[in-house]
């Protein structure tokens, strides 16, 4: 079955292929087989076997949210009211997550989970991260990489996330590197580490990270969130897809990053419920990084799967424009998963052009512009996630 998706006010395509003009007026699609099949003027377009017109709405791809972490169960209230009465964030929070997480059954996670999805693709995700670590030890993240594999596009395992109550640190790394990587490898492809004070130094980083390169897992690091540190040069010499966080960098590690593959991943609705100072965005695309923003969906630090308010936050806060944001959150959370390019059997997904998978967010608003110019307003009308119609 193939489909028309007609009367596109304004088609933002992020093709880095087209360069500057990446946005299509009186646009249509044409949908098949789960990837772009068409692209062009509504009015030359190919007939197909039905046809949806969305008459005058701005359409973009959906939103690729390249750091999440859903697999948790309760939440942390109390300490977000805290943290709005002056407390500042630490990462000893994370263990009171891990205990009510592994209090949950398998049923009741893999619900939250599933629930959790649902909101991201609602509003307008189509491609989605997912982590472990609030599991912290072998059985646990094995269940939690099991429940995420079964609920997200890509899996990372962060078992390094905080060392547990009582655990000798660099015994526990030596666990995460031995039988818990062994455990999870079938499950995850990505591995990550949360390299910042009170959590894994750098060298018990580097060794977490070098030995789940070996095992095959391509790399993320949580870097540079809560002071400055070694996160972001970690990251860069191992060549690591991404480094998340990065509200405190060096002017170094800010050419580091422009000088790299590596995406710097900002996290805008997570600086704003701790309150932290905004992640340089707009220094780092000046100085020729790459961005990615996602939405750190999580009990402590990010209550939230809205990317559109974090695309809001971008523009209005980090002083993005909204191209550049829609790129960071689309095209730019591809490329920090390695999932810009198509290869035989993936299609690309973060941009829109033929052949690319056909994920598609159309707006309730005849231009993108709206995301930032009316913040909080329910804007996402429609979602396709590989050619189908989800919202
Ligand atoms: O990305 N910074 C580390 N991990 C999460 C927060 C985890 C928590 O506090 O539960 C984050 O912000």
């Amino acid at each position: 079955m193939s489909e028309l998706i007609t009367g596109i006010g304004e088609l933002h395509t992020v093709d880095p292929a087209r360069g500057a003009d990446s946005v299509l007026r009186d646009a249509a699609v044409v949908v098949e087989n789960g990837l772009i099949a068409w692209m062009g003027r509504a009015s030359e377009a190919p007939a197909a076997d039905r046809a949806v017109d969305v008459e005058g709405r701005a359409a973009l791809p959906g939103w690729v949210d390249s750091h999440t972490h859903l697999v948790f169960a309760g939440d942390r209230g109390e300490e977000f009211a805290a943290r709005m009465a002056g407390e500042a964030y630490a990462a000893g929070g994370i263990g009171v997550t891990t205990n009510a997480t592994r209090e949950a059954s398998d049923e009741t996670l893999r619900g939250l989970v599933a629930g959790r999805v649902r909101d991201a693709v609602a509003g307008g995700t189509t491609y989605l991260e997912t982590k472990t670590g609030y599991g912290l030890d072998v059985e646990q993240e094995l269940r939690a990489a099991k429940i995420a594999a079964g609920a997200a596009d890509e899996v990372t395992f962060l078992g390094a996330h905080l060392v547990p109550e009582g655990v000798d640190a660099d015994e526990y790394v030596e666990t995460v590197c031995g039988p818990m990587l062994e455990a999870v490898t079938p499950y995850v492809q990505w591995a990550d580490v949360f390299c910042e004070r009170g959590a894994f130094n750098p060298e018990q980083s580097r060794r977490v990270l070098e030995a789940c390169r070996d095992a095959g897992l391509g790399l993320r690091v949580h870097g540079n969130q809560i002071g400055p540190g070694e996160g972001v040069s970690l990251a860069v010499e191992l060549g690591a897809a991404s480094v998340d966080h990065c509200n405190f960098l060096s002017d170094e590690d800010v050419a580091a990053l422009a000088g790299s593959d590596t995406v710097a991943t900002v996290l805008p609705a997570c600086d704003l419920s701790t309150r932290a100072p905004l992640a340089p965005a707009r220094e780092l695309l000046d100085a020729g990084a790459t961005a990615a923003i996602a939405s750190n969906c999580n009990p402590g630090t990010s209550y939230t799967t809205s990317m559109n308010f974090c695309v809001a936050t971008a523009v209005l806060q980090m002083k993005l424009t909204v191209d550049e944001a829609i790129r960071a959150a689309t095209l730019g959370g591809a490329k920090a998963l390695r999932r810009d390019v198509s290869t035989p059997g993936r299609p690309a997904v973060g941009h829109l052009a033929v052949g690319t998978r056909a994920d598609l967010h159309v707006l309730d608003a005849p231009q993108a512009v709206h995301l930032a110019y009316r913040p909080g307003m329910p804007l996402t009308w429609g979602v396709w996630r590989a050619g189908r119609r989800e919202i």
